[in-house]
């Protein structure tokens, strides 16, 4: 059988373990060997690395974080550390390598691929669900729920206080953590990629301000703002500054931040984790090379890597709509 390496990197996500037991299981199950380097890309550079049995994968399938620990690696974008990772490749006469990441590790994968000539398959896991080419990727699932779980405790505060409060979620290029957690935990009011730009600071001021003061007299108890990371000038905290003081009402700033990122993976997760894993075994057993595995409608696939990271993938569109139509009905009923 062949000799397969095996890594996570970058932001680590609930799902990579349940995805590492899928893909070790599998590799035996074909009469392959599996190498795991520790720290993502960093393991190559260091040559650290354990043998994957499957004993080593057992009872980790419902564990959040990583068992072989990650890492962003920023040799990986120096000529000196492609050549270490292809030298440590090598040396461990590795015929295939699988990368569970996103988009950081797919460009460090199509770097590699210069000078390391053994084949190089990507499993898409990152909570963003940033990464084109798949419905979903995994930890998504499981982040969203954990978000959601810890804005409804806020909603209760909010309620008892009468109080507005802005919550930051992750999601540093891409809105779907914030739309669709807008969405599920009823946001009065959703400011993301989508629906904002920095050249429309004053225009939306305006609008949260007005959404607010709607909120306070159709005494509604609480108002929950939900917002992408990365995204207000100057800062979320400084927005909670700014409605403060132009909605003379106190707006609370809540950033979940890492909550989000580990726990246990929900049932989505683990199973798609547990098909992107065999999925990608497959694919080395077919002698594929730069593709990585994905879910569209329904159906497994396998994607070019380059397809991987254009960015491309929007929010639902049904989303950034349900959101504003359900704002407008809102208004409707106030009059
Ligand atoms: O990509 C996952 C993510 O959690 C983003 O949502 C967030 O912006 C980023 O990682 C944080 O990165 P770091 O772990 O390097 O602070």
């Amino acid at each position: 059988g062949k000799r397969i390496a095996l890594l996570t990197s970058g932001g680590d996500a609930p799902g990579m373990n349940a995805a590492i037991r899928a893909v070790v299981l599998a590799a035996h199950k074909f009469d392959c060997e599996v190498i795991g380097f520790i720290h993502g890309f960093n393991g190559l550079m260091l040559n650290e690395f354990q043998s994957l049995s499957i004993a080593s994968v057992t009872n980790i399938i419902h564990q959040g974080g990583t068992i072989l620990k990650s890492a962003r690696c920023k040799e990986m974008h120096l000529p000196s550390g492609i050549i270490k990772a292809t030298e440590t490749l090598t040396k461990h006469q590795i015929d295939a390598l699988i990368v569970i990441g996103g988009d950081g590790s797919f460009t460090g994968m199509l770097a590699l691929s210069n000078t390391w000539k053994g084949q190089l398959i990507g499993i898409p896991g990152t909570i963003d669900n940033d990464v084109d080419g798949t419905d979903f990727t995994i930890g998504f699932s499981t982040a969203i729920n954990t978000a959601i779980r810890a804005i409804d405790k806020i909603r209760d505060t909010a309620n008892a206080f009468d109080r507005v409060f802005i919550v930051e979620l992750m999601g540093r290029h891409s809105g779907h953590i914030t739309f669709n957690v807008g969405i599920a935990c009823a946001a009065e009011q959703v400011i993301s990629f989508e629906n904002f730009n920095s050249d429309e600071e004053e225009a939306t001021l305006a609008q949260l301000t007005d959404g607010i003061e709607q909120s306070a007299k159709i005494k509604h108890s609480s108002h929950l703002i939900v917002i992408a990371e990365n995204l207000w000038p100057g800062g979320a905290q400084k927005l909670a500054e700014q409605l403060t003081q132009r909605s003379g009402v106190d707006c609370t700033l809540c950033t979940l931040g890492y909550i989000q990122r580990g726990g246990s993976p929900v049932a989505k997760d683990r199973i798609l984790a547990t098909k992107m894993g065999v999925s990608a075994v497959q694919a080395v057993i077919d002698n594929q090379h730069l593709v990585m595995t994905a879910e569209l409608n329904n159906t497994m696939n396998l994607v070019p890597l380059n397809i991987a990271i254009l960015h491309k993938k929007r929010v639902n569109p049904a989303l950034v709509d349900a959101q504003a139509n359900i704002l407008a009905l809102t208004a409707q009923t106030e009059n």
